[in-house]
C-alpha cells in the first residue's frame, strides 16, 4: 500500500490541502522560483517529515522532478517512513564523500536521499562546503529538492540549511507548538535571513465525518506576519 496519505487517497481533503500548499509554493515567489525548500518547525513532533514528504509526493503527481531528503541527521524517519535502508545516505555523502545520486533511491515515483548513519557532528557536517554542493547539484538535477530537518529551536541545522536553499516553511502544530517557542523559531530563521515562505499549521481539530474528522495541514501567508 502507498506510504503516502496524497497517494493512498487523493481525493481526500487532507490531499487537497497538500496540493493547495503545492500551489501556493509555486507562486509563492515570482522574481525567484522556489526550488530548493526546507520544512521546519520550532519543537519536536508537529509535522515536518509528513509535511515535507506529502509536498514532495504532491509535485512528484503533478509531473516534476522531485527529491526528498532527509536532513534531520539526529532523529531521522524517512528511511522508516519509506521503508528504506539507512545504512547509506546523506551523512556517507558528506562524510566519506560518496556520489549523492548513488545514494538517491526510488520508491513509488519519488526519489528519496535518507541521511544515513547519525553523525556525532549534525550541525557541523550541515554547515559544510560540501552540504552547499550537495544542494546545488540536486538543485541543477531535479525542479524540486524538498529538505525534511530537525526542530530550529533545539539545535542550528534547521537554520543553517534555511540559508543555503530557496525558501523554509514553519511548521506549527495546532494545540501543541508553544507560541513563544514558534516565535524563536522565527527569530532564529531572521537572523539567517531565511526566505520564510509562510506557516504551515498542522493537526488542526475539525468536525464531521470521515476524514474532516483528522487533521489537515494548510499555509498561511507569511507576509501577514512580516508587517
Ligand atoms: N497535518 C497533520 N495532522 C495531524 N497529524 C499529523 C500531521 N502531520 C503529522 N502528523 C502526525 O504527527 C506525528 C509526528 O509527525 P512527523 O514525524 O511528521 O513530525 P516531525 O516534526 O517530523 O517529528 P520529529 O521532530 O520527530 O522529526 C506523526 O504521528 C504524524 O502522523
Ligand atoms: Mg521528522
Amino acid at each position: 500500500m502507498a506510504k503516502l496519505l496524497i497517494d493512498r487517497d487523493p481525493k481526500s481533503p487532507i490531499s487537497e490541502a497538500y496540493r493547495t500548499l503545492r500551489t501556493n509554493i509555486q507562486f509563492s515567489s515570482v522574481d525567484k522560483p522556489i526550488q530548493t525548500l526546507v520544512v521546519t518547525s520550532s519543537g519536536a513532533t508537529e509535522g515536518k517529515s509528513t509535511t515535507a514528504s506529502n509536498i514532495a509526493a504532491s509535485f512528484t503527481q503533478m509531473g516534476k522532478s522531485v527529491v526528498l531528503v532527509d536532513a534531520d541527521l539526529r532523529r531521522p524517519r524517512l528511511a522508516k517512513m519509506f521503508d528504506l535502508s539507512n545504512r547509506e545516505g546523506l551523512s556517507s555523502v558528506l562524510y566519506q564523500k560518496e556520489d549523492v545520486f548513488k545514494q538517491i533511491r526510488k520508491v513509488e515515483g519519488m526519489h528519496v536521499l535518507p541521511s544515513g548513519p547519525i553523525p556525532p557532528n549534525p550541525a557541523e557536517m550541515l554547515s559544510s562546503d560540501r552540504m552547499k554542493n550537495v544542494v546545488d547539484s540536486l538543485k541543477a538535477a531535479y525542479d524540486y529538492v524538498i529538505i525534511d530537518s530537525p526542530p530550529v529551536s533545539y539545535v542550528t541545522d534547521g537554520a543553517i540549511l534555511s540559508s543555503i536553499c530557496d525558501g523554509t516553511l514553519l511548521v506549527v502544530a495546532a494545540g501543541q507548538t508553544d507560541q513563544r517557542m514558534a516565535i524563536a523559531a522565527k527569530e532564529q530563521l531572521d537572523k539567517v535571513s531565511a526566505n520564510i515562505l509562510g506557516v504551515v499549521l498542522t493537526k488542526i481539530p475539525t468536525k464531521g465525518r470521515g476524514y474532516y474528522k483528522y487533521h489537515y495541514s494548510n499555509l498561511y501567508s507569511y507576509k501577514e506576519y512580516k508587517k
